[in-house]
Protein backbone atom coordinates (compact mmCIF):
# COMPACT_ATOMS: atom_id res chain seq x y z
CA UNK A 1 0.00 0.00 0.00
CA UNK A 2 0.97 3.42 -0.43
CA UNK A 3 2.30 5.81 2.22
CA UNK A 4 0.89 8.76 0.65
CA UNK A 5 -2.10 9.02 -2.11
CA UNK A 6 -3.43 12.17 -3.85
CA UNK A 7 -6.35 11.56 -5.81
CA UNK A 8 -7.50 14.61 -7.83
CA UNK A 9 -6.73 17.18 -5.22
CA UNK A 10 -7.24 20.83 -5.93
CA UNK A 11 -7.21 24.09 -3.28
CA UNK A 12 -9.05 27.19 -3.92
CA UNK A 13 -7.94 29.86 -1.89
CA UNK A 14 -11.20 32.56 -1.61
CA UNK A 15 -10.10 35.75 -1.25
CA UNK A 16 -11.98 39.39 -1.80
CA UNK A 17 -11.44 39.49 -5.44
CA UNK A 18 -12.69 35.91 -6.15
CA UNK A 19 -11.43 32.36 -6.31
CA UNK A 20 -7.53 31.55 -6.64
CA UNK A 21 -7.19 27.99 -8.28
CA UNK A 22 -3.95 27.49 -6.56
CA UNK A 23 -3.77 23.60 -6.90
CA UNK A 24 -5.79 21.86 -9.79
CA UNK A 25 -6.03 18.32 -9.92
CA UNK A 26 -3.05 16.74 -8.74
CA UNK A 27 -3.34 13.22 -8.17
CA UNK A 28 0.15 11.37 -7.25
CA UNK A 29 1.12 8.76 -4.77
CA UNK A 30 4.22 7.99 -2.55
CA UNK A 31 5.35 4.47 -1.23
CA UNK A 32 7.12 3.97 1.89
CA UNK A 33 10.83 4.41 2.21
CA UNK A 34 10.85 6.01 -1.24
CA UNK A 35 11.43 10.13 -2.28
CA UNK A 36 9.09 12.43 -4.49
CA UNK A 37 10.44 16.14 -5.40
CA UNK A 38 8.35 18.35 -6.45
CA UNK A 39 9.37 21.11 -8.85
CA UNK A 40 8.03 24.59 -10.47
CA UNK A 41 8.52 28.09 -10.18
CA UNK A 42 6.97 30.65 -8.00
CA UNK A 43 3.05 30.55 -7.33
CA UNK A 44 2.90 27.07 -8.78
CA UNK A 45 1.11 25.90 -5.63
CA UNK A 46 4.21 23.95 -4.13
CA UNK A 47 3.52 25.22 -0.94
CA UNK A 48 -0.43 25.42 -1.31
CA UNK A 49 -0.07 21.53 -2.16
CA UNK A 50 2.21 20.53 0.96
CA UNK A 51 0.17 22.38 3.39
CA UNK A 52 -2.81 20.80 2.29
CA UNK A 53 -1.43 16.75 3.18
CA UNK A 54 -1.42 18.12 6.77
CA UNK A 55 -4.55 20.37 6.48
CA UNK A 56 -2.30 23.19 7.15
CA UNK A 57 -3.82 25.85 4.90
CA UNK A 58 -5.80 28.96 6.20
CA UNK A 59 -9.90 28.09 6.58
CA UNK A 60 -10.08 30.40 3.20
CA UNK A 61 -8.71 27.34 1.22
CA UNK A 62 -11.25 24.63 0.12
CA UNK A 63 -9.36 21.43 -0.62
CA UNK A 64 -11.28 18.83 -3.70
CA UNK A 65 -10.18 15.67 -3.89
CA UNK A 66 -9.13 13.07 -1.65
CA UNK A 67 -5.66 12.65 0.15
CA UNK A 68 -4.98 9.73 1.95
CA UNK A 69 -1.99 9.35 4.82
CA UNK A 70 -1.53 5.33 5.52
CA UNK A 71 -5.25 4.64 3.94
CA UNK A 72 -6.73 7.25 6.37
CA UNK A 73 -8.35 10.31 4.59
CA UNK A 74 -7.13 13.51 6.29
CA UNK A 75 -10.30 15.08 5.70
CA UNK A 76 -12.18 12.82 7.40
CA UNK A 77 -9.47 13.10 10.60
CA UNK A 78 -10.58 14.65 13.83
CA UNK A 79 -8.67 17.57 15.57
CA UNK A 80 -7.44 15.66 17.95
CA UNK A 81 -6.41 12.60 15.56
CA UNK A 82 -4.51 15.21 13.17
CA UNK A 83 -2.70 16.37 15.95
CA UNK A 84 -1.04 13.04 16.69
CA UNK A 85 -0.53 12.64 12.92
CA UNK A 86 1.75 15.98 12.83
CA UNK A 87 5.13 15.51 13.85
CA UNK A 88 4.68 11.88 15.04
CA UNK A 89 3.59 10.41 11.24
CA UNK A 90 4.60 13.25 9.17
CA UNK A 91 6.17 16.46 9.65
CA UNK A 92 7.07 19.38 7.62
CA UNK A 93 9.99 21.55 7.39
CA UNK A 94 8.79 24.56 6.52
CA UNK A 95 10.21 27.39 3.36
CA UNK A 96 12.65 29.59 5.76
CA UNK A 97 11.45 27.85 8.77
CA UNK A 98 14.62 28.56 10.35
CA UNK A 99 13.44 31.75 10.82
CA UNK A 100 10.31 30.31 12.97
CA UNK A 101 12.52 29.22 16.17
CA UNK A 102 11.16 30.92 19.08
CA UNK A 103 13.90 33.06 19.71
CA UNK A 104 13.74 33.33 23.86
CA UNK A 105 14.08 29.48 23.91
CA UNK A 106 16.70 27.06 23.81
CA UNK A 107 17.23 25.12 21.12
CA UNK A 108 17.24 21.55 23.26
CA UNK A 109 13.76 22.73 24.71
CA UNK A 110 12.38 23.50 21.45
CA UNK A 111 13.89 20.38 20.04
CA UNK A 112 12.01 18.29 22.96
CA UNK A 113 8.63 19.92 22.43
CA UNK A 114 6.93 17.83 20.02
CA UNK A 115 8.03 14.67 22.27
CA UNK A 116 6.80 15.94 25.31
CA UNK A 117 3.48 17.26 23.86
CA UNK A 118 2.92 14.19 22.24
CA UNK A 119 3.77 12.07 25.05
CA UNK A 120 6.12 9.89 24.07
CA UNK A 121 8.91 11.16 26.25
CA UNK A 122 9.35 11.64 29.97
CA UNK A 123 11.93 15.25 30.25
CA UNK A 124 14.95 12.99 31.10
CA UNK A 125 13.99 10.39 27.98
CA UNK A 126 13.42 13.66 26.21
CA UNK A 127 17.09 15.01 27.09
CA UNK A 128 18.60 11.87 25.74
CA UNK A 129 16.68 11.97 22.23
CA UNK A 130 17.89 15.59 21.92
CA UNK A 131 21.50 14.77 22.02
CA UNK A 132 20.85 12.13 19.75
CA UNK A 133 19.22 14.10 17.11
CA UNK A 134 21.67 16.92 17.68
CA UNK A 135 24.53 14.28 16.75
CA UNK A 136 22.34 12.98 13.62
CA UNK A 137 22.09 16.28 12.09
CA UNK A 138 25.96 16.98 12.84
CA UNK A 139 26.05 19.48 16.17
CA UNK A 140 27.62 18.83 19.21
CA UNK A 141 25.01 18.06 22.29
CA UNK A 142 26.54 21.41 24.17
CA UNK A 143 23.98 23.21 21.31
CA UNK A 144 20.87 22.21 23.10
CA UNK A 145 21.44 24.90 25.58
CA UNK A 146 22.25 27.34 22.60
CA UNK A 147 19.81 30.30 21.81
CA UNK A 148 19.00 30.56 17.80
CA UNK A 149 20.39 33.68 17.04
CA UNK A 150 23.86 31.86 18.70
CA UNK A 151 23.55 29.63 15.59
CA UNK A 152 24.37 30.23 11.47
CA UNK A 153 21.73 29.79 9.06
CA UNK A 154 22.66 26.12 8.10
CA UNK A 155 23.40 25.63 11.66
CA UNK A 156 19.93 26.59 12.46
CA UNK A 157 18.15 24.58 9.48
CA UNK A 158 19.81 21.55 10.98
CA UNK A 159 17.76 22.08 14.13
CA UNK A 160 14.61 22.36 11.92
CA UNK A 161 15.29 18.64 10.23
CA UNK A 162 16.07 18.00 14.06
CA UNK A 163 12.68 18.92 14.88
CA UNK A 164 11.08 17.03 12.41
CA UNK A 165 12.82 13.75 12.72
CA UNK A 166 11.89 13.85 16.63
CA UNK A 167 8.92 11.89 16.70
CA UNK A 168 10.36 9.38 14.40
CA UNK A 169 7.70 10.10 11.79
CA UNK A 170 7.05 7.75 8.31
CA UNK A 171 7.37 11.36 5.77
CA UNK A 172 8.68 14.29 5.78
CA UNK A 173 7.81 16.86 4.24
CA UNK A 174 10.85 19.84 3.02
CA UNK A 175 9.33 22.56 1.39
CA UNK A 176 12.34 24.56 0.07
CA UNK A 177 14.99 23.51 2.89
CA UNK A 178 17.78 25.47 2.03
CA UNK A 179 16.64 28.07 -0.54
CA UNK A 180 17.71 31.08 2.49
CA UNK A 181 21.20 28.90 2.30
CA UNK A 182 25.17 29.49 0.48
CA UNK A 183 25.71 27.12 -1.93
CA UNK A 184 28.12 25.06 0.57
CA UNK A 185 25.74 25.05 2.97
CA UNK A 186 23.15 24.04 0.69
CA UNK A 187 24.81 20.86 -0.36
CA UNK A 188 25.64 19.93 3.19
CA UNK A 189 22.36 19.81 4.38
CA UNK A 190 20.76 18.35 1.20
CA UNK A 191 23.24 15.45 2.19
CA UNK A 192 22.32 15.17 5.44
CA UNK A 193 18.37 14.77 4.73
CA UNK A 194 19.38 12.49 1.56
CA UNK A 195 21.17 10.11 4.20
CA UNK A 196 18.77 10.52 7.09
CA UNK A 197 15.72 9.77 5.18
CA UNK A 198 17.68 6.85 3.49
CA UNK A 199 18.89 5.26 7.08
CA UNK A 200 15.91 5.48 8.47
CA UNK A 201 13.91 4.44 6.07
CA UNK A 202 11.70 7.42 6.08
CA UNK A 203 9.57 8.73 3.17
CA UNK A 204 10.86 11.98 1.69
CA UNK A 205 8.81 14.74 -0.31
CA UNK A 206 11.25 17.49 -1.22
CA UNK A 207 9.97 21.04 -3.20
CA UNK A 208 12.33 22.99 -4.78
CA UNK A 209 12.15 25.14 -7.95
CA UNK A 210 15.63 23.75 -9.04
CA UNK A 211 15.36 20.42 -10.56
CA UNK A 212 19.23 19.67 -10.47
CA UNK A 213 18.64 19.68 -6.54
CA UNK A 214 15.62 17.33 -6.82
CA UNK A 215 17.26 14.97 -9.30
CA UNK A 216 20.05 13.96 -6.69
CA UNK A 217 17.91 13.76 -3.78
CA UNK A 218 14.88 12.34 -4.74
CA UNK A 219 13.54 8.98 -7.23
CA UNK A 220 10.51 10.45 -8.57
CA UNK A 221 10.15 13.86 -9.76
CA UNK A 222 6.89 15.72 -10.19
CA UNK A 223 6.92 19.26 -12.07
CA UNK A 224 3.89 21.30 -11.45
CA UNK A 225 2.93 24.64 -13.78
CA UNK A 226 -0.14 26.67 -12.87
CA UNK A 227 -1.58 24.78 -10.04
CA UNK A 228 -1.08 21.30 -12.10
CA UNK A 229 1.68 18.36 -12.46
CA UNK A 230 2.33 18.78 -15.95
CA UNK A 231 5.46 15.84 -15.76
CA UNK A 232 6.15 12.64 -13.45
CA UNK A 233 8.58 10.05 -13.85
CA UNK A 234 11.82 8.87 -12.52
CA UNK A 235 13.74 11.94 -11.56
CA UNK A 236 16.91 10.83 -13.59
CA UNK A 237 14.60 10.92 -17.01
CA UNK A 238 12.74 13.93 -16.04
CA UNK A 239 15.60 16.20 -15.41
CA UNK A 240 18.07 14.37 -18.24
CA UNK A 241 15.31 13.89 -20.67
CA UNK A 242 12.21 16.39 -19.89
CA UNK A 243 9.45 15.49 -22.26
CA UNK A 244 7.46 18.82 -21.24
CA UNK A 245 8.79 21.92 -22.97
CA UNK A 246 8.27 23.53 -19.31
CA UNK A 247 10.39 21.11 -17.99
CA UNK A 248 12.73 21.43 -20.88
CA UNK A 249 13.37 24.88 -19.69
CA UNK A 250 13.13 24.62 -16.09
CA UNK A 251 15.99 21.65 -16.48
CA UNK A 252 17.93 23.96 -19.03
CA UNK A 253 17.80 26.85 -16.37
CA UNK A 254 19.70 25.22 -13.50
CA UNK A 255 23.36 24.42 -14.30
CA UNK A 256 23.88 20.17 -13.86
CA UNK A 257 26.38 19.51 -10.83
CA UNK A 258 29.62 18.27 -12.40
CA UNK A 259 28.46 19.49 -15.83
CA UNK A 260 31.21 22.11 -17.18
CA UNK A 261 29.08 22.96 -20.45
CA UNK A 262 25.69 23.42 -18.39
CA UNK A 263 27.41 25.53 -15.56
CA UNK A 264 28.73 28.29 -18.49
CA UNK A 265 25.34 28.35 -20.34
CA UNK A 266 22.05 28.06 -17.86
CA UNK A 267 18.94 28.94 -19.82
CA UNK A 268 16.11 31.02 -19.16
CA UNK A 269 12.29 30.89 -19.80
CA UNK A 270 10.99 34.04 -21.21
CA UNK A 271 7.84 35.69 -19.26
CA UNK A 272 6.19 35.17 -16.46
CA UNK A 273 4.24 32.42 -14.81
CA UNK A 274 0.41 33.03 -15.04
CA UNK A 275 -1.76 34.85 -12.89
CA UNK A 276 -4.07 31.65 -10.88
CA UNK A 277 -6.96 34.00 -11.64
CA UNK A 278 -6.54 34.31 -15.30
CA UNK A 279 -5.42 31.18 -16.51
CA UNK A 280 -4.82 31.13 -20.26
CA UNK A 281 -7.57 28.98 -21.63
CA UNK A 282 -6.07 25.62 -23.16
CA UNK A 283 -3.03 24.64 -22.04
CA UNK A 284 -1.77 27.42 -19.33
CA UNK A 285 2.16 27.15 -20.75
CA UNK A 286 0.94 27.97 -24.33
CA UNK A 287 2.19 31.92 -24.08
CA UNK A 288 5.25 30.93 -22.94
CA UNK A 289 6.11 28.04 -24.93
CA UNK A 290 8.77 27.66 -27.46
CA UNK A 291 6.73 24.51 -29.53
CA UNK A 292 2.93 26.08 -29.21
CA UNK A 293 0.50 24.83 -31.59
CA UNK A 294 -2.44 26.73 -32.69
CA UNK A 295 -4.55 23.88 -31.02
CA UNK A 296 -2.45 24.48 -28.06
CA UNK A 297 -5.06 27.55 -27.21
CA UNK A 298 -7.63 25.30 -26.75
CA UNK A 299 -6.82 22.14 -26.82
CA UNK A 300 -7.75 20.42 -22.73
CA UNK A 301 -4.13 19.40 -21.93
CA UNK A 302 -3.93 16.18 -19.84
CA UNK A 303 -1.11 13.65 -18.40
CA UNK A 304 -0.21 11.49 -21.48
CA UNK A 305 1.68 8.51 -21.34
CA UNK A 306 5.58 9.44 -21.80
CA UNK A 307 7.37 6.19 -21.99
CA UNK A 308 7.55 3.65 -18.61
CA UNK A 309 6.77 5.25 -15.53
CA UNK A 310 6.42 9.01 -17.21
CA UNK A 311 3.72 10.74 -17.88
CA UNK A 312 3.32 14.49 -19.38
CA UNK A 313 0.84 16.95 -20.16
CA UNK A 314 1.75 18.12 -23.78
CA UNK A 315 -0.10 17.67 -27.24
CA UNK A 316 3.70 16.66 -28.64
CA UNK A 317 3.67 14.14 -26.04
CA UNK A 318 0.36 12.59 -26.83
CA UNK A 319 1.27 12.70 -31.08
CA UNK A 320 4.33 10.99 -30.18
CA UNK A 321 2.23 8.19 -28.04
CA UNK A 322 -0.02 8.10 -30.88
CA UNK A 323 2.48 7.40 -33.29
CA UNK A 324 4.45 4.74 -31.99
N1 LIG B 1 -3.35 32.49 1.62
C1 LIG B 1 -3.50 32.72 0.31
N2 LIG B 1 -4.55 33.41 -0.17
C2 LIG B 1 -4.71 33.61 -1.50
N3 LIG B 1 -3.85 33.17 -2.45
C3 LIG B 1 -2.77 32.47 -2.02
C4 LIG B 1 -2.53 32.23 -0.63
N4 LIG B 1 -1.37 31.51 -0.52
C5 LIG B 1 -0.92 31.34 -1.79
N5 LIG B 1 -1.75 31.91 -2.68
C6 LIG B 1 -1.61 31.91 -4.14
O1 LIG B 1 -1.60 30.56 -4.58
C7 LIG B 1 -0.65 30.37 -5.64
C8 LIG B 1 0.32 29.28 -5.25
O2 LIG B 1 1.11 29.73 -4.15
P1 LIG B 1 2.19 28.80 -3.44
O3 LIG B 1 2.70 29.53 -2.26
O4 LIG B 1 1.59 27.47 -3.21
O5 LIG B 1 3.29 28.70 -4.59
P2 LIG B 1 4.76 28.08 -4.54
O6 LIG B 1 4.87 27.19 -5.74
O7 LIG B 1 5.02 27.48 -3.22
O8 LIG B 1 5.67 29.36 -4.79
P3 LIG B 1 7.14 29.74 -4.18
O9 LIG B 1 8.12 28.97 -5.02
O10 LIG B 1 7.22 31.20 -4.41
O11 LIG B 1 7.16 29.34 -2.75
C9 LIG B 1 0.00 31.74 -5.86
O12 LIG B 1 -0.63 32.36 -6.95
C10 LIG B 1 -0.28 32.50 -4.58
O13 LIG B 1 -0.40 33.87 -4.83
S1 LIG C 1 0.48 21.49 -25.10
FE1 LIG C 1 1.23 23.03 -26.54
S2 LIG C 1 1.61 24.88 -25.33
FE2 LIG C 1 1.39 23.16 -23.90
S3 LIG C 1 3.44 22.52 -23.56
FE3 LIG C 1 2.70 21.25 -25.24
S4 LIG C 1 3.25 22.36 -27.11
FE4 LIG C 1 3.52 23.77 -25.42
MG1 LIG D 1 6.41 27.87 -1.70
Amino acid sequence: MSLLELDDVSVTYRIAAGEVPAVRGVSLTLDSGAALGVAGESGSGKSTLAMALLRLLPRDARVDGRILLGGEDIAAMTWGRLRAVRWAEASIVFQGAQHGLNPVRRIGDQIAEPLLVHGLAKPEGARKRVTELLEQVGLPAWRARSYPHELSGGQRQRVMIAMALACSPRLIIADEPTTALDVMVQAQVLTLIKELVAEHGISLIMISHDLSVLADVCDQLAVMYAGRVVEHGPSAQVFHDPRHPYAKALAAAFPTVGDPASRMAPQGLGGDPPDPMQLPTGCAFHPRCPVALPECASTDVELWPAGPGRVAACVHVRAKEEAS
